[in-house]
C-alpha cells in the first residue's frame, strides 16, 4: 500500500455572500496517496478550486479536517501554515502566476530563495530544473517573452524545485492549445514519475482525465465518484 499523504475527513466549505451563506464544499472525505497522479473533474463552480486551496493551506474548512500525513492543518498558526506551504506544496495554476520582472532562472530560483538558500548553492539545481521542463534556450528571459506552453513549464519548474511531496495545479492547462496541452501533461507525467511528488490537478479538460491515474469527479461540493484508471499514467 502506498503512503497516505493527504487526508480529508468530512470537511465542509461556506462562504458568506452579502447576508447569504453558501456551501462549496459538502462534508468531502478523501484521502489522497504519496506519489499519486490524480483530477478532480467538475464543472465550474462544482467545488475543485476551494478544495485544492484548503488542501493547500491557503484557506481553512468552516468545519472538518485536513491532515497532512498525521499533522492536522487545523491546529497549525499561521506561521506554521505558512511553513507548510513553503515546505511541502508546489502550486501551479492556470494563469502561471509568474513574476513579470524576472527572468525564468529567477522565477524559479524565488522558492528556494523564500526557503533561505543561497543563490550560489543553488545555482545548479535550478538550471538542471529549467533543462527538465525543456527551457535552458530561455532562462534569461521574462514571461512576456514566452508562448503560454512555455510559461506553464517555467511554473512547472518552480513548483518542482524545492522538491515537495505534493503539486497542486488548478486547470493547469485551461489556457493552452490541444498540443500544449499535451505536452505539458507528459512532461507532469514524466516529472511525477521521477520525482515521485504526487500531482493532483483540477480540470474540466477531457484530455487531462484520460492521463491521470485516479479521477474524483465532483458535483456542487460534492463528490460523485472516484475511480482509477488503469490506463491512465503509463504510456
Ligand atoms: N471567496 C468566495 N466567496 C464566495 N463564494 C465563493 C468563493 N470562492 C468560491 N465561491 C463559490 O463556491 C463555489 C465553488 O467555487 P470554486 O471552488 O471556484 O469552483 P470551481 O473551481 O470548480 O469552478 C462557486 O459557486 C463559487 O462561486
Ligand atoms: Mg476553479
Amino acid at each position: 500500500m502506498e503512503k497516505k499523504l493527504i487526508k480529508l475527513s468530512e470537511v465542509s466549505k461556506v462562504f458568506k455572500v452579502g447576508e447569504e451563506n453558501f456551501t462549496a464544499l459538502h462534508e468531502v472525505s478523501l484521502d489522497i496517496e504519496s506519489g499519486a497522479f490524480m483530477s478532480f473533474v467538475g464543472p465550474s463552480g462544482s467545488g475543485k478550486t476551494t478544495l485544492l486551496n484548503l488542501i493547500g493551506g491557503l484557506d481553512v474548512p468552516t468545519t472538518g479536517n485536513i491532515y497532512f500525513k498525521e499533522s492536522g492543518l487545523s491546529s497549525m498558526s499561521r506561521q506554521q501554515m505558512a511553513q507548510y506551504r513553503r515546505e511541502n506544496i508546489g502550486f501551479i495554476f492556470q494563469t502561471y502566476n509568474l513574476l513579470p520582472v524576472y527572468s525564468v532562472y529567477e522565477n524559479v530560483l524565488f522558492p528556494l530563495l523564500l526557503k533561505g538558500s543561497k543563490e550560489k548553492e543553488v545555482r545548479d539545481r535550478v538550471m538542471d530544473i529549467v533543462a527538465k521542463v525543456g527551457l535552458s534556450d530561455q532562462s534569461n528571459k521574462r514571461p512576456s517573452q514566452l508562448s503560454g506552453g512555455q510559461c506553464q513549464r517555467v511554473a512547472i519548474a518552480r513548483a518542482l524545485v524545492k522538491d515537495p511531496p505534493l503539486i497542486l495545479a488548478d486547470e493547469p492547462t485551461a489556457n493552452l492549445d490541444t498540443e500544449n496541452s499535451l505536452q505539458i501533461l507528459e512532461l507532469m507525467r514524466e516529472l511525477n514519475r521521477q520525482y515521485k511528488a504526487a500531482v493532483v490537478f483540477s480540470t474540466h479538460d477531457e484530455k487531462v482525465t484520460r492521463y491521470v491515474r485516479r479521477e474524483v469527479k465532483l458535483e456542487d461540493g460534492r463528490i460523485l465518484s472516484d475511480k482509477n484508471n488503469l490506463n491512465g499514467g503509463s504510456k
